[in-house]
């Protein structure tokens, strides 16, 4: 069996490669500062790779790759990662969300104190031989307003300490309701501008977004509370630069305290030797602690996933825990072979579809059983690989409406998933079940109700419902050899003398002769051949 190989690409804690030494199906290999060319062919060597904020997997470090299956941030932020182009490919991107939480709000309360009592400037005049205790008269955090932007993880880290440090705590963020904040102790406020003018320090928590860039910048230095000490341990940029060098120099702003910067690594700031700043080249999760929890949640994370098809943490997917999976494999593979079966019953360009889960199934992670479906319907027409992970982006790329619905009346199934596609002028209809516990079954095709195989080579015919069919295919197949595995048939209305459907399943694919044959007989007006992956066989991301 071939072994997975997996790259570390930035340095990781010895724990983490300790845990990769001990997996014997996987091989792995570090390499790290890689840049360019030498990255692009260092990532299609692996099925997955570990970094951490050093390297960059731009868009063009994974051109062309057809191998990389995951990439695993180890840390929160996974900005150096074109996470559009990993999806496109399939790549699923996860990080470990909580291994460096309160590293990094200490690092931050280390640097609120630090801003306060002048630690830095008064070891340095130490070291220049100075005994000076008046230049380096500090303030106390007691009684002082704390502002925090982002009350995420390390957001609320940074609240629990300032209460502990009998601060008072004022937080923005948009998903933090007025419960939570009683709860914890501290004031919500609406916006970050109503913050302002009202606090003595203030750390930001969130990702560098839209949104959050330049957060304060120069038009904001006026509402800053005079004296205000400003910290950074999330993302640079959040802070304008240039605009705290300016309320420094105007005394507007008492402190600044930066661990992270808009352009790193940053050896180069006019802030740096400024009075009243302190910086860190991007210490907040470096601690002996912090990174062996990454080292080894990452390298888990990215042995689960190769290993068993489990996705925790993911920035691009939804979650499939190994027990959700193995409940849900069925249905995922029915939705997979409903997605297939109509994109070839339909035949043409498909320009929107409609999924519908029915009964207990509408419970369950749709969105995974939506991306299944995505891929059994575009599969055969993409020349790039597909999986759960960018069906629905390839979808949505190509135009395509996708709408879900849920309905808990069960109707004849306690479960079922029907999927329309329209396009050009046709429209289609399939509802997929799982019958015991994996065998996935066609249930209604179009309008006719029946129970068929959705496996192997099938034959889709439709028909007048008209005596002595059935016998009249048996032959012009038996006639060219063709092996009748398993029929179903579905009328029309469930009324005799209509219109009806055939679904044959065959032991081979028929020959262009015996379509001839078959299409030669009076009552039938329509056959369409259908191939699906034999029964039991599961796509390789099912696997
Ligand atoms: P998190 O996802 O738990 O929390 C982020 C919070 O920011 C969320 O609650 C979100 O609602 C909020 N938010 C988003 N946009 C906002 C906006 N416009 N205004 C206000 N709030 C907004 O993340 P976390 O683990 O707490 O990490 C926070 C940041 O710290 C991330 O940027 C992460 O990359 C960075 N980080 C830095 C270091 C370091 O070494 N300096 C270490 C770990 C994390
Ligand atoms: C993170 O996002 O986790 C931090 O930037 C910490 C790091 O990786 O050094």
């Amino acid at each position: 069996m071939t072994k997975f190989r997996i790259g570390v690409l930035d340095p990781i804690a010895s724990e983490g490669l300790e845990l990769l030494r001990a997996a014997s199906d996987f091989e792995f290999e570090e390499r790290v500062g890689l840049k360019g060319d030498e990255l692009r062919s260092s990532l299609a060597d692996f099925d997955g790779v570990i970094i951490r904020s050093g390297v960059k997997i731009t868009a063009e470090s994974l051109t062309g790759n057809r191998r990389l299956k995951a990439i695993v941030r180890a840390g929160v932020g996974t900005d150096n990662i074109d996470k559009e182009a990993a999806t496109r490919l399939g790549i699923v991107v996860m990080n470990t969300p909580s291994g460096n939480t309160l590293s990094t709000a200490e690092h931050a309360f280390a640097l609120m104190l630090a801003l306060s009592r002048s630690v830095a400037p008064a070891y340095a005049g130490l070291c220049n031989g100075k005994w000076d205790r008046k230049l380096y008269m500090g303030t106390q955090l007691a009684d002082k307003t704390l502002g925090i932007v982002g009350l995420g993880r390390i957001g609320r880290e940074v609240a629990l300490r300032g209460l502990a440090f009998r601060m008072r705590v004022i937080a923005y963020d948009p998903f933090l309701t007025d419960e939570q904040a009683t709860k914890l102790g501290i004031e919500r406020v609406e916006t970050v501008a109503e913050m302002l003018p009202k606090v003595d320090y203030l750390t930001v928590h969130t990702p560098l977004t839209g949104e959050t860039k330049h957060l304060v910048g120069k038009k904001e230095l006026a509402s800053l509370k005079p004296g205000i000490r400003l910290i950074n341990c999330a993302r640079g940029g959040i802070y304008d630069e240039a605009a705290l060098v300016e309320g420094l120099k105007n005394g507007q702003i008492a402190g600044v305290a930066l661990d992270v910067f808009e352009s790193e690594p940053c050896t180069d700031s006019p802030l740096f030797g400024m009075p009243g700043v302190v910086c860190t080249p991007h210490l907040g999760a470096s601690t002996e602690e912090a990174q062996t929890q990454v080292a080894v949640e990452g390298i888990q994370l990215l042995l689960n996933y190769l290993g068993t098809g489990e996705i925790r943490h993911a920035v691009n997917v939804a979650a499939l825990d190994p027990k959700t999976l193995a409940s849900l494999r069925s249905q995922l593979d029915v939705a997979y072979r409903l997605g297939l079966l109509v994109s070839q019953w339909h035949g043409g360009a498909v320009a929107g579809c409609n999924l519908t889960y029915r009964g207990n199934v509408a419970d369950r992670d749709t969105k995974l059983l939506t991306n299944a479906f995505c891929v059994g319907l575009m599969e055969r027409s993409l020349e790039e690989d597909i999986n759960i992970i960018n069906a629905e982006m390839l979808l949505r790329e190509r135009g395509i409406e996708l709408n879900e619905n849920r309905s808990h009346e069960m109707g004849a199934f306690s479960s079922s998933i029907t999927a329309e596609v329209h396009g050009g002028q046709r429209k289609v209809k399939a509802a997929g079940t799982v019958f015991g516990h994996h065998m996935p079954r066609l249930v209604m095709l179009d309008d006719y109700r029946l129970e068929a195989y959705i496996d192997g080579n099938l034959l889709i015919f439709t028909h007048q419902d008209v005596p002595g069919i059935i016998g009249k295919v048996g032959t012009a197949f038996g006639q060219h050899e063709v092996n009748i595995a398993q029929m179903a048939v579905g009328r029309g209305g469930n009324q005799p003398g209509g219109h009806a459907i055939g679904v044959l399943n065959l032991d081979s694919q028929p020959t262009q002769d015996a379509l001839d044959d078959m299409l030669a007989i009076d009552a039938i007006d329509k056959i369409q051949t259908i191939e699906l992956p034999p029964a039991g066989q599961l796509p390789v991301w099912l696997q």
